[in-house]
Order: structure tokens, then sequence, then C-alpha cells
């Protein structure tokens, strides 16, 4: 995966929700920013960490870069860091990278966003509206103050296509995921994004009415949380060199790759941005991630090394 960087300016930040801060990024050396499509994020250096935040402006333009940050009371670092630059200020990022793209065979589309998630849902609707494309967008969020973007939704072409639900609000305008999700209608695509909990309420909803694995498109911000307590240990094999390296039960992976002097590219360390993915050539890995599709889980020919482990006695990698 590519890990080419740039750098660039926060041209401006402001408050968008209770938060919940955008930054607008533009290029400090006056070379034109790189293209993006609908769903696409970058990774932002911020703080000693890499975070991936979904670009959430209209993908027509290429003068600057939208990034929403939600102030997590259970950050890891990231979002405190980000929420505390100004304007003015330098950052590093990646060009875009999309794992959350458009379908371009859909003939309608069904958006699903749960809070921040509404960032990457909301420049897919940027895309939709401007290619005409049918579509419906449900913006939920605990309340009206902690919901981003109301107002430039609201005075978009395409609001009229958008309902809010407020946990907080009256019955009436709340979620009710079986009735908006229905049957599934040939050429219609899902796309979800928001709390872990969220996500699979809708991705649940819609596999019980009979959705095809193949129209259901997500991503997530956070893993769920793992029970640990039976893990044990595993070894793994480098398939060019042959060496063996034991997994300790409470070592991940990458960490026992690391001691070994064998460092994959990471990120997120939690299995959600395949930033580590890595070709598993024999044995079966035990997925932790929320990055592969069902699908793709079940075929065992890769795995993310940062959260997954081992279900086989080994591993071995293409590395
Ligand atoms: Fe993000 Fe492994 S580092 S999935």
């Amino acid at each position: 995966m590519s890990t080419a960087t740039r750098q660039v300016r926060i041209a401006r930040t402001s408050v968008e929700a209770v938060d919940i801060r955008s930054f607008e990024l533009v290029a400090e050396d006056g070379v034109a920013l790189a293209p993006f499509a609908a769903g696409s994020h970058i990774d932002v250096h911020v703080g000693g960490f890499v975070r991936q935040y979904s670009l959430c402006n209209d993908p027509q333009e290429r003068h600057r870069y939208l990034i929403a940050v939600l102030k997590d009371a259970k950050s890891r670092g990231g979002s405190t860091a980000m929420h505390a630059l100004e304007a003015g200020q330098s950052l590093t990022i990646s060009d875009p990278k999309n794992h959350f793209g458009l379908a371009h065979d859909a003939r309608h589309s069904i958006l699903f966003a749960g809070g921040i998630g509404i960032t990457p849902i909301l420049c897919m609707a940027e895309r939709l509206a401007a290619v005409d494309a049918p579509f419906a967008l449900h913006y939920c969020s605990r309340s009206a103050d902690r919901a981003a973007f109301t107002q430039r939704i609201r005075n978009s072409s395409f609001g009229v296509r958008v309902a809010f639900h407020f946990d907080d609000g009256p019955e009436a305008q709340k979620l009710r995921a079986a009735e908006a999700i229905d049957t599934p209608q040939e050429g219609t695509h899902l796309y979800v994004c928001g709390p872990t909990g969220f996500m699979d309420r809708i991705l649940g909803t819609a596999r019980e009415r009979g959705w095809p694995e193949a129209r259901l498109h997500r991503e997530y911000f956070a893993a769920a949380p793992v029970d640990t307590t039976n893990d044990g240990s595993f070894e793994v094999q480098i398939a060019s060199s042959g060496a063996v390296i034991r997994v300790a039960p409470d070592q991940t992976v990458l960490a026992a790759l690391s001691s070994a002097g064998i460092h994959v590219p990471m990120s997120c360390e939690q299995g959600v941005c395949g930033t580590c993915l890595t070709r598993v050539i024999d044995g079966t890995p035990e997925h932790r991630d929320m990055y592969l599709t069902p699908d793709e889980q079940a075929k065992g020919d890769c795995f993310t090394p940062c959260c997954s482990r081992a279900k086989s006695a080994r591993l071995v990698l293409d590395l």
C-alpha cells in the first residue's frame, strides 16, 4: 500500500457540532491536491499517530480536502491531538485512498450515517446528487446538536432526500430500520458508516431481508471489543526466509514480527484501515478485523496481523 505523503496547511477549522471540528486542508506547496472519489479517506499524521479521516467535501473540488473529527472520550490520542490544532498549522497527510467507493452499476442507493459516520456518506451524497442518481440518506445522531453539517445538508440540492433521526427527538422521526431497508431491489446498493452497534443493526436488518453481501457497503471507524481471555500462542512462518516466529498469547502478530525485525506497514492497529493486510499462504487465520468483508474473511487468503490471530498452529505469511 502506498505510504506517499504530502504537506498541507490547515486553512480553516470550524466547530460543526458538539465535540466535532472540521478542518479544511489546502496544499502547502501550491501543487494541486490529488483528486478523490466519494468514500475516500486520507491518513493524517498527528501527535505521533496516523489516523484515517474520510473526506467530506464535494469530490469535484480540487483546491481543498475537508475532514471532520469527533473528539472521542476514549481517544487513544489521535482525536485529542486533532482537536488541539489551529488554522495555519501544517499537517502531513497521505493522498486519498478509497475502500468505500460507490458502485458504478447502482440504480438506486440508500445511505445510512450514524454520528460522525456522516463524513464519507456526505461525500457520497454530493456525488450522487451531482450526477442526478437516485438516493435516500438516513442521518442518525444522538441529538441535533451532535449532528454535524445539518445546515449544509438542509441548504443543499439534495436536502429533501435526507431524513434526520435524533435519539432524543419525537418518536415519529426515529429510524425504523426494517421500514427504511426494503427487500433488496435489483440494482439497489446500501452504504453505512457509523458506530459499530449502529452498523451492525443496519447490516443485520439488510441481511435478514435477504440483501446480498455484494450490495452492502460499509466502513467502520473502530473495531468492536474482543474477548481475549482464551487467546493462545501460535507460530507464523515467513515464506521468503523460512523463519518461524512465535506469537505469545498477549502479543499481536505485528508485535511479534516487529520484535523479529520484520516491519509490516500499519496504521490503525485495530483492524479497520487495511494498511497491514498480509497474504496468508498456508494455515487458517482467525479474523478480528472490520476491514475484510465476510466473504473475504471466509477465503482465508489474507488477514490483518495488527489484530487477527490464527486458528491453526501456524500461519505461513507472504512476507
Ligand atoms: Fe489498520 Fe491493521 S493497521 S488494519
